[in-house]
């Protein structure tokens, strides 16, 4: 059962509200202007590596859109836009000569959303490696540490005089999972695990490396954090006992993958790989150099939380966490993840009890079945109801005192999910691929009014009966389009 009477919606005065999205999911324009191939540009063409042969080359074509995009996220009342920069298309080697056409685009887009009142959070790296940088060993060379480094510092020494927000890296469990474990997503590789982790090494200490090239290139003050993935395990109940066992699930490293926090956070904010990890991974850990941990950790402004849902555990023998499964029929999204609100509320409290620095939620969304309905509009009630939900179970994290800063809905528009290609429709925004026609859907406008009253209207059930009607409907973003 689910109540949402008796809370009082209390989001601080400042808190960011935004959207996220990242280059190669939406941009399109693979080899346009000097752009060089990414990882990802060379994955797609790989036969069965994605969702009916679907590839990023036109995607949302956000690359040729971008004006217009912005001017729909100002129409919607956006106060902030998370989106990441294409390495090669500013690098087109990866390192040496910038492609000033590239960077010049990031550079209007930084000036547009600017001119439009939202604030632009910059994410250095969502998974686009540059392919001539793969072909040299990728992540798993110790120089890509220094790659990093002088891509960090050709983007935060043009754009760093107007962007405040940064993010090193995103999802390293994912990219590197997926991308260098299981082979499902770029590049494909299926290496040992003691080869991720060295690979996992370099990406942590290249993520030491971009806050300190970013600190030097812009003036202060500049926010500075990283956005990995939020694996939660919720407690079953609110028993002391249980939420215990959940944190400590939370915390801990206990199967030979890449699917946890604490190998990838403690080094970033403690400065030192988690003993349960050194022990379950035994001789395939990294050999550390001196200064390695050093690097990887430095000083952070807040923690970025991509989370989506969690599992459950209650306290087992001797307080051992113990997997609750979700009972059947549990609400799912498209894309087949439970619906799990209070993983806002437990990723929050867990991971700022643990690492003592400021929360943001730097995704959270549903992929959902839309689609443009008989009456020109998208009627998503599902994704209503699902952010609502979550909101508000940030909300009472902020009320029980954990310091979050922002919340960004994953994604603006709908775009292209990896390996899934355009199967998942995530966005705000509907897209259609045949056409690159926009429709702001249901949630977009229910969104825009959440951004308004500074999440007040969230006491209200708005939309989740199936419709927004168009007195909901302060402006007319279709006529933008
Ligand atoms: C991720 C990425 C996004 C995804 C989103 C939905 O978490 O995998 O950051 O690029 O599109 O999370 O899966």
């Amino acid at each position: 059962m689910f109540a949402a009477e008796g809370l009082e919606m209390e989001f601080p005065k400042s808190f960011t509200w935004g959207a996220a999205s990242s280059a190669y999911q939406i941009e399109g324009a693979a080899a346009a202007d000097g752009k060089g191939p990414s990882v990802w540009d060379a994955f797609c063409t790989k036969p069965g590596a994605i969702f009916e042969k679907h590839h990023g080359n036109v995607a949302c074509d956000h690359y040729h859109h971008m004006a217009q995009d912005v001017a729909m996220m100002s129409a919607l009342g956006l106060r902030a836009y998370r989106f990441s920069i294409s390495w090669p298309r500013v690098l087109p080697l990866g390192v040496g000569a910038i492609n000033e056409k590239g960077l010049s685009f990031y550079d209007r887009l930084v000036d547009e959303l600017l001119d439009n009142d939202i604030e632009p959070w910059v994410t250095l790296f969502h998974w686009d490696f540059p392919q001539e940088l793969y072909l040299k060993g990728g992540w798993l060379n110790r120089a890509s540490v220094e790659w990093f480094g002088e891509y960090a510092t050709a983007v935060a020494s043009r754009l760093g005089d107007r962007v405040k927000n940064w993010i090193t890296i995103n999802e390293p469990q994912i990219f590197l999972g997926l991308g260098h474990h299981t082979g499902t997503h770029a590049p494909g590789l299926k290496l040992a695990m003691r080869d991720v982790l060295l690979a996992g090494h370099h990406v942590l200490m290249a993520h030491g490396k971009a806050v300190q090239a970013i600190r030097a290139a812009t003036p202060t003050p500049v926010r500075i954090g990283w956005a990995p993935c939020g694996k939660v395990d919720a407690p079953s109940t609110n028993g002391i006992a249980d939420v215990e066992a959940a944190f400590r699930s939370t915390m801990s490293v206990t199967q030979k993958d890449c699917w946890n926090n604490t190998w990838w956070a403690d080094p970033v904010c403690l400065g030192m790989y988690p003993e349960d990890g050194v022990t379950l991974f035994g001789t395939d850990v990294p050999k550390v150099k001196g200064g390695d941990m050093e690097l990887m950790k430095q000083p952070l402004d807040f923690y970025g939380l991509n989370i989506y849902s969690c599992g459950r555990v209650k306290a087992g023998k001797n307080g051992q966490p113990e997997t609750v499964p979700n009972p059947p029929g549990t609400a799912q999204t498209s894309f087949r993840w439970p619906i799990t609100p209070e993983c806002l509320y437990w990723g929050s409290k867990f991971v700022n009890e643990r690492y003592r620095l400021p929360i943001v939620i730097t995704e959270n969304g549903m992929s959902n079945l839309d689609w443009v309905m008989s009456d020109g509009k998208v009627h998503d009630p599902q994704r209503i109801d699902y952010t609502r939900r979550h909101l508000i179970e940030l909300s009472r994290a902020i009320t029980d005192g954990v310091d979050v800063r922002g919340y960004f809905h994953w994604s603006i528009m709908d775009n292209f999910e990896w390996a899934e290609g355009y199967r998942e429709r995530f966005g705000l925004v509907h897209v259609d691929y045949a056409t690159l026609e926009r429709t702001p859907k249901d949630s977009a406008y229910w969104y825009g009014d959440v951004i308004r009253t500074n999440g007040k209207s969230l006491l209200s059930h708005g939309g989740t009966n199936g419709s927004v009607d168009a007195s909901h409907r302060p402006f007319a973003v279709e006529e933008l389009a």
